[in-house]
């Protein structure tokens, strides 16, 4: 709900649990004025009267300046502004007299309507189109005082995630060129506080590793500084007063970037306990021109806030990325097997028909050939950017294949990195110039291969009519699309712009490819869970977390993915008893257990299974699949918040009616003697009675709501000594209402 008060010209956003709210000065400034909670019942306006940005304790030491929420360059002195730029002389000169750094935004006008102007990285396809719904959006205009440069702050509130949107387009109305040095997406201000943050760090084959820390006085900056949104740092934070809040309980804000490529969040704690925390593209090598005439929209800022903590506002991001970011993409998500690991680059069609039928026997509704299929690509030395049929693999294309694969009843699926090139390719002999380089300096190889210009339009169009002959050719209703390298050097033709090109190009080429092949489903993967983020959500509906399939360290990044994710974007696979990154053994069971918590994918090698273990394989897949509406249509829960760290780790989901639950239980490490701890339930009706089974054991018990949800119950029961379980044992509770 949008409130705005004409008289005092007083902006409120409501959703059932939040307020944002900003009003306009005496000298035309639009400032913040409140990121709080508020009451559900409450549907009026919550300020009655005018309210003074001075009595806000965001004004900390400072009671007389303003806290504006787009701040530019001239308004701000000491702190960072949201907007830097250079209003370019007639000499058009950067470093000249005549370049006026001074941007002064007052406020202009408002309109509550449709989003006229998307934000970066919004999708084209179709999908999201709820929103664009006439009266969603407050959009506020502010100028210059005096050069037409005009921004228009962008928000809306989604009631029932809790969440805000808000993005920023900026505009040059006058007619000189305007250098626009760095524009943060959005800057948002806390209540004055002393604060701890909790972020996702990590690298490949350690994703999503929680970090909690009490803010130091200065800035703190977590960023990728790649054309992918990267592993090393997820754009998403959360903020908390420090040493009062936690995991599941107290005051918690939290803001997250929906941008696929470099980013960065500054979070500014002041000594006079003032907070600020900016977000979106990354300032290294952000400037460029902004012609008379043209604007640019930024990406899309999410801001959320909860009282039950991380995993209060863990779970708004959630159910807003399930109801609206994921919105219209296809919600089944079929059973995968993909055979990389099973055969690497040893590929044949009879070899990958005898894997299918096997993947097929045990459940599976998806195959996907991995790397190897076109061009040269015989190892890792060659092929890329050929993306054509490798007679060599497949003499009669891909057609016996895909043939047969759907005749078994499974969807079919390929892998490709588009945006890469071997030099050992013909693309790379016939177009040597198109990859990013600088002249004359030596290109940087990794992984053999080298990263093409997407900044070239040509490049793009040459890389998209190779994909639609193969799409064309065959039905294909899968892609996993990867990403493996950083763009050192970043020279392109595009110059510095090269990184927002190379991110809208890949939007782009996918928004074309969704549209053009409607039951098509796109999987983001970057060498494991280097590119999840929310425009990637938008258009691939599950992320390759990691290429860890270790299932102790699965249980430990899902419990990071799953605080700015939904689990049916999280794709997990079952692979071999030895691990092939970690070299560690776990039971098939574990590997399942992990595998469950998303959308379950299978990796092993078929081939070498008994036909007794792959009959355990089929087990658990019927298992899952009695399961997996809930897994991906049902609200999760963590409950008491038990992660791998605290030896067991409880993952609870419910359908929307609270008639049906599963719980999802591993008993990580067991300490002989100790019993390990009661878990209760969430999001249950109190007063129903519910039948409670373990799934692979039959253990039953009936209960009510209350019962489950107050008292609990003992969901990892106590081992028998010399128990070879006692590492990893996994449990599997339904939970349905009698
Ligand atoms: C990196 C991915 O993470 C793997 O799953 C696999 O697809 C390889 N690339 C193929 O080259």
């Amino acid at each position: 709900m949008i409130h705005v008060n004409k008289e005092d010209r007083q902006f409120e956003l409501h959703t059932r649990n939040m307020l944002y709210a900003c009003s306009v000065d005496d000298a035309n400034r639009l400032n913040f004025l409140a990121w709080s909670g508020k009451s559900p019942s409450q549907d009026g306006p919550v300020f009655s009267s005018r309210r003074d940005f001075r009595l806000h304790e965001c004004a900390a030491q400072d009671p007389d300046k303003p806290v504006d929420e787009v701040c530019g360059y001239g308004d701000e002195g000491a702190r960072e502004p949201a907007i830097r730029l250079s209003i370019l002389g007639t000499d058009n000169a950067v470093h000249s007299t005549e370049a006026i750094r001074d941007l002064r935004l007052r406020y202009v006008s408002y309109q509550v309507g449709k989003a006229d102007v998307p934000h970066a990285g919004a999708p084209t396809h179709g999908r999201q189109t709820r929103q664009t719904r006439e009266g969603d959006w407050l959009m506020l205009t502010l100028e210059d005082a005096s050069y037409p440069l005009r921004v228009v702050l962008y928000m809306r509130p989604d009631e029932d995630a809790d969440m805000l949107e808000r993005y920023l387009v900026i505009e040059n109305r006058g007619g000189r060129n305007v250098v626009v040095e760095h524009a943060w997406a959005a800057s948002l201000t806390l209540p004055v506080d002393r604060y701890q943050a909790t972020h996702l760090c990590g690298a490949w084959i350690a994703e999503f590793e929680q970090q909690r820390q009490v803010l130091p006085v200065g800035s703190t900056v977590i960023e990728s500084r790649s054309l992918t949104s990267g592993s090393r740092h997820q754009p998403v934070v959360f903020f908390q007063p420090a040493g009062r809040a936690g995991r599941s309980h107290g005051v918690t804000y939290a803001a997250q970037l929906a941008w696929s490529g470099n980013w960065r969040i500054q979070m500014e704690q002041r000594h006079d306990r003032s907070m600020r925390v900016h977000l979106g593209e990354n300032p290294m090598d952000a400037d460029f021109v902004l012609s008379p005439g043209e604007s640019q929209a930024s990406p899309l800022v999410l801001a959320t806030y909860s009282r039950d903590g991380e995993e209060g506002a863990a779970s708004h991001f959630r159910s807003y990325h399930s109801r609206c970011t994921l919105a219209g993409a296809p919600t089944r998500r079929p059973v995968l097997y993909n055979s990389w690991e099973a055969t690497y680059f040893d590929l044949s069609l009879d070899g990958q028909i005898a894997l299918a039928r096997k993947a097929a026997e045990i459940g599976c509704e998806l195959f996907v050939v991995d790397d190897g299929w076109f061009g040269a690509r015989r190892s890792e030395s060659a092929g890329l950017g050929d993306w054509y049929v490798s007679p060599d693999v497949f003499p009669d294309g891909l057609k016996p294949l895909s043939d047969a694969v759907h005749d078994m009843g499974m969807d079919f699926g390929l892998w490709f990195e588009p945006e890469m090139v071997n030099p050992d390719s013909d693309l790379y002999r016939k177009h040597p110039d198109w990859v990013l380089h600088f002249p004359d300096r030596p290109r940087v190889e990794a992984r053999h291969q080298l990263i093409l210009d997407f900044g070239r339009p040509e490049v793009v169009d040459c890389i998209r009519e190779q994909m639609v002959a193969v799409l064309d050719a065959v039905p294909v209703e899968f892609i996993k699309w990867d990403m493996n390298r950083t763009p050192n050097p970043p020279g392109s033709i595009a110059g510095k712009r090269i990184w927002r090109r190379h991110v809208e190009a890949v939007h782009q080429l996918m928004d074309y490819l969704l549209k053009r092949y409607p039951r098509l489903q796109i999987q983001s993967c970057s060498s494991g869970g280097g590119r999840a983020d929310a425009a990637m959500l938008a258009r691939c509906c599950q992320f390759w977390t990691s290429d860890n399939t270790d299932a102790i360290e699965r249980f430990r990044i899902q419990e990071g993915f799953a605080l700015a994710y939904p689990t049916e974007a999280m794709e997990c696979w079952v692979t071999h008893e030895h691990n092939h990154q970690t070299g560690r053994n776990h039971s098939l069971s574990l590997r399942f257990a992990s595998s469950m918590r998303g959308v379950l994918g299978v990796g092993s090698s078929l081939n070498e299974l008994s036909d007794q273990e792959l009959g355990e394989y089929k087990k658990y897949i019927e298992l899952y699949k009695r399961v997996r509406h809930l897994i991906h249509q049902g609200k999760l829960n963590r409950p008491s918040l038990y992660e791998v760290s605290d030896g067991l780790s409880a993952w609870q989901y419910t359908a929307e009616d609270q008639r049906e639950s599963y719980l999802s239980v591993v008993l990580v490490t067991h300490t002989p003697g100790q019993t390990p701890s009661h878990v209760t339930l969430s999001e249950l009706e109190e007063t129903a009675r519910y039948r409670v089974q373990e799934m692979l054991r039959g253990d039953t018990f009936e209960a009510t709501g209350a019962e489950l949800m107050h008292v609990g119950f003992q969901c990892a029961p106590m081992l028998e000594k010399h128990t070879p379980s006692y590492v990893g044992t996994d449990y599997h509770w339904l939970i349905w209402a009698i």
